[in-house]
């Protein structure tokens, strides 16, 4: 099963914007073996209407505890509660703007499974200065988001690889970087479990992915499907996406 995450960070701004956006993903016929993960800010995710076996709805964060003092944070349980399936974890974003560390983000992974979540780990080096930033910024990301994680528990972490360069810039990766790089992924997971396990794990690509380039990774063999952000906030092109798988 392939995977299409949309990820409509903080481009919609009302619960109506919402609605209309997930009733269209909803008129679209979704393809055997795909599965559709709608992640919607935090205030609209009770705004999303009736989810199905091919959709799902994710969130865009979570706190890594349990609940109690902690003034602003929103907890898996919270989210399990409203029918969350998904959790981004670690976005660029978050990591860029509000000093998320590999350290919370590992912690968030674990509080994630824990609360019957599938935590989906964002990785990815924020700059291709030459062939070996791949695997440095990666690896170091990759192994300490699994730091701990029992191995019973690996196949249900997602990893997304989102090379920082590639997010909203409109030059994605090509499908054969991102191949290799989420061969590099289950290397590290390999290293860390064994190979049986590394190879549960789903790998997808996200970076500027669009309704011209979204077949070509999701075709691709090795990589599990995309992150979608801005594209994913236009119905005509996150349908249209949906359509040329
Ligand atoms: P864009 O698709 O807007 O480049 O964003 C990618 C992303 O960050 C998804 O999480």
């Amino acid at each position: 099963m392939k995977l299409i995450i949309a990820n409509w960070k903080a481009y919609v701004t009302s619960a109506k914007e919402a609605r209309t956006l997930a009733d269209a993903v909803k008129k679209v016929k979704i393809k055997k073996d795909l599965k559709v993960v709608l992640c919607p800010p935090f205030v609209f995710l009770g705004a999303m209407g009736k989810k199905s076996a091919a959709l799902s709805l994710g969130a865009q964060d979570m706190f890594w505890k349990e609940g109690g003092p902690y003034t602003g944070e929103v907890t898996a349980e919270m989210l399990f509660g409203v029918g969350v399936a998904y959790v981004l974890i670690g976005h660029s974003e978050r990591r860029h703007h509000l000093g998320e560390t590999d350290e919370m983000v590992n912690a968030k992974a674990k509080a994630a499974l824990a609360g019957r979540l599938k935590p989906v780990v964002c990785v990815g080096e924020k700059t291709r200065d030459d062939e070996k930033s791949i695997p440095r910024a990666v690896a170091e990301q990759t192994r300490k988001a699994f730091e701990g994680i029992q191995k019973n528990r690996v196949e249900d972490v997602i990893v997304a690889y989102e090379p920082v360069w590639a997010i909203g810039t409109g030059i994605a990766d090509t499908p054969n970087d991102a191949l290799s790089a989420a061969i590099y992924i289950r290397k590290v997971i390999a290293e860390m479990y064994d190979q049986k396990t590394a190879m549960k794990v789903k790998v997808l690509y996200g970076g500027s992915v669009d309704v011209r380039n979204a077949a070509a990774f999701v075709n691709q063999n090795g990589i599990d499907g995309v992150l979608v952000g801005r594209a994913s906030t236009d119905k005509r092109e996150f349908a249209g996406i949906l359509e040329g798988i």
